[in-house]
């Protein structure tokens, strides 16, 4: 649980989520664009996040993996230095975001967050673009929300049509 320097009561606590095991949840008022926490953990190589974290084995997804650049993951689970935001949950419609400040993650709220409210940020996982079927199922979402996408891995792209335009829309010198 956080503790305010200033004695006055946290700003969130880890209780039971209806999303996933444990949520984050405002304890007080957070206003639009409060960094909230950092996302702490150890820092590892891709090669290690497979290693620790096996998707073949698992039938659904469950890891504390925070992508930091291309090269570098934060294994932000207890057993490896990780905090209170290693438990915040997905949602296709978030209230707060993580922000990537030089080499450390923050999370930042989006809005105004009511006493009682989950915390949540959009976790983005990327497609490989194979086996999109199965990964949605793998991934499935259960944030609620009226906008969910059903999973929690970025929006599919969707494929363009090379269709010719008519010349009329095109602009002068094309
Ligand atoms: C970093 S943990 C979040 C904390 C988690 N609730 C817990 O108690 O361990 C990330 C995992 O939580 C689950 N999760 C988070 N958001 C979810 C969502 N919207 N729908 C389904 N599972 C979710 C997934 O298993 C994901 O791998
Ligand atoms: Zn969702």
């Amino acid at each position: 649980m956080s503790v305010s320097k200033n004695g006055r009561e946290p700003l969130y606590v880890l209780r039971t989520s209806r999303i996933h095991g444990r949520g984050v949840f405002a304890l007080r008022y957070i206003r639009k664009g409060t960094r909230i926490l950092e996302y702490t953990g150890e820092r590892i190589d891709n090669d290690e996040a497979d290693r620790r974290y096996d998707d073949t084995r698992m039938k659904r997804h469950h890891t504390f993996l925070f992508t930091l650049d291309k090269n570098t993951v934060i294994d932000g689970a207890a057993n490896r230095g990780g905090g209170d935001a290693s438990f915040i949950n997905h949602s296709c419609d978030p209230n707060c975001e993580a922000v990537i400040t030089g080499r450390k993650i923050y999370i930042h709220s989006l809005r105004g967050i009511e006493p009682g409210v989950e915390l949540a940020y959009d976790y983005q996982y990327e497609r490989t673009g194979k086996n999109d079927a199965e990964l949605e199922k793998f991934y499935l979402c259960r944030c609620g929300a009226e906008n969910c996408r059903g999973s929690i891995m970025k929006a599919a792209k969707k494929k363009r049509r090379h269709r010719a335009r008519p010349a009329k829309h095109r602009s002068a010198g094309l």
